[in-house]
């Protein structure tokens, strides 16, 4: 029988660093970028916030003080700032560290870490797949025609995403795109047979879809108002995001939803939050917190998720499902969708 253990998640400065350490320390957001980016370089890995449920302290926000363009551009160092901070994960005694957003793509969605033994690794992948998806059925859930665009379809949550798709059937067909065409061609070959396939290196082939998901590790918003048909319906779960709210703006015929957030009503951050209201959190943060509340020993998802990994993760939503453990309602750039539109 498990029991709960601490768990851990990393966090990286996303676009501006001053303005995300500005959540920590309001008058960090007032300093110029440049100073900002170099002072934190120097810092080592700290503990940013407790992470309660229902008050009770359940775990720690672990800050790798390493900015998004860096960890993209520098990735030897921003995997050695990873290890790093998984030693200091364990250190605060915890039994499973998550990887946030590209703390996850730098160590090859963990798969570097496969040989630590002192804790459990995981890049809650196969979580964000599974509520992707949930989200995604239900944003298309009116539509008569379901071509979907996975723009990171070959990336460790695409190609679980893909090929949770092709399982479930609900798709009408799917338009697979990175930049990658090897990569991209194997995984339409694999999942061709059961979904009318085809791949594309040109974001601007996704204007064929009635639904575009985004998955990529770019740390630029990717995605222009001349790419979209009318009417699309936009899942954006990057982070940093490959939207922006210029995008609506220009586009209010388009519908733009946030993708990869989880209600956990009884959790809440005590000290710095990571971009989310209280009750909320990121998809792979709640695959972390779920192994944690199991008391799950070894690591979990790194890689590639198999879709073994989103059914039992799934179990485990549903397990603590008196948590919460539901995908948030539709919401656009934080706002209820309702509203936004
Ligand atoms: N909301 C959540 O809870 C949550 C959880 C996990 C991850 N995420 C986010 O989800 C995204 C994907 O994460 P991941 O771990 O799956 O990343 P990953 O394994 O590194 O995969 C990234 C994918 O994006 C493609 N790509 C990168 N740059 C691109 C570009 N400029 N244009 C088109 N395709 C591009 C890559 O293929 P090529 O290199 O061939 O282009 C690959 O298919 C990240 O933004 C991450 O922060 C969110």
């Amino acid at each position: 029988m498990s029991t709960a253990a601490p768990f851990a998640f990393l966090v990286h400065p996303r676009g501006r660093i001053a303005q995300d350490l500005a959540r920590i320390w309001r008058p960090l957001g007032r300093v110029p970028e440049g100073i900002v980016e170099t002072a934190v370089r120097r810092l080592p890995p700290y503990a940013m916030s407790r992470i309660l449920l229902d008050d009770r302290p359940v775990g720690h926000v672990v800050l790798v003080p390493f900015g998004a363009r860096h960890l993209l551009s520098e990735p030897h160092e921003g995997r050695a700032r990873v290890g790093r901070a998984i030693d200091h994960a364990a250190r605060l005694g915890a039994g499973v560290v998550g990887l946030g957003a590209l703390t996850a793509t730098v160590t090859a969605g963990g798969a570097t870490l496969r040989g630590r033994t002192d804790i459990g690794v995981t890049n809650g992948n196969a979580y964000t797949a599974a509520i992707v998806e949930d989200q995604l059925l239900d944003l298309v859930a009116d539509l008569s025609d379901r071509r979907v665009a996975v723009v990171g379809a070959t990336g460790s949550v695409g190609t679980t995403l893909v090929r949770l798709l092709a399982a479930g059937g609900s798709v009408d067909s799917l338009l697979l795109v990175a930049r990658g065409a090897v990569k991209l061609q194997a995984l339409a070959a694999e999942v061709g047979g059961r979904v009318p396939t085809t791949t594309s290196t040109d974001l601007h082939d996704v204007r064929g879809c009635d639904a575009v998901v985004l998955l990529t590790a770019s740390a630029d918003a990717l995605l222009g108002a001349e790419h979209l048909a009318p009417g699309a319906r936009v899942l954006d779960a990057t982070q940093p995001r490959n939207t922006s709210p210029d995008l609506a703006a220009a586009r209010p015929d388009v519908t733009l939803v946030d993708g990869g957030v989880v209600e956990i009503p009884g959790m809440h951050l005590r000290g710095g939050d990571i971009g989310l209201p209280r009750g909320q959190a990121y998809a792979c943060f709640a695959e972390t917190f779920l192994l944690g509340l199991a008391g799950h020993v070894g690591h979990f998802s790194t890689g590639v998720p198999t879709l073994d990994h989103v059914s039992h993760i799934r179990g485990l939503a549903d397990r603590f499902a008196h948590h919460g453990f539901t995908a948030a309602a539709p919401a656009s750039f934080g706002r209820p969708l309702a509203a936004a539109r």
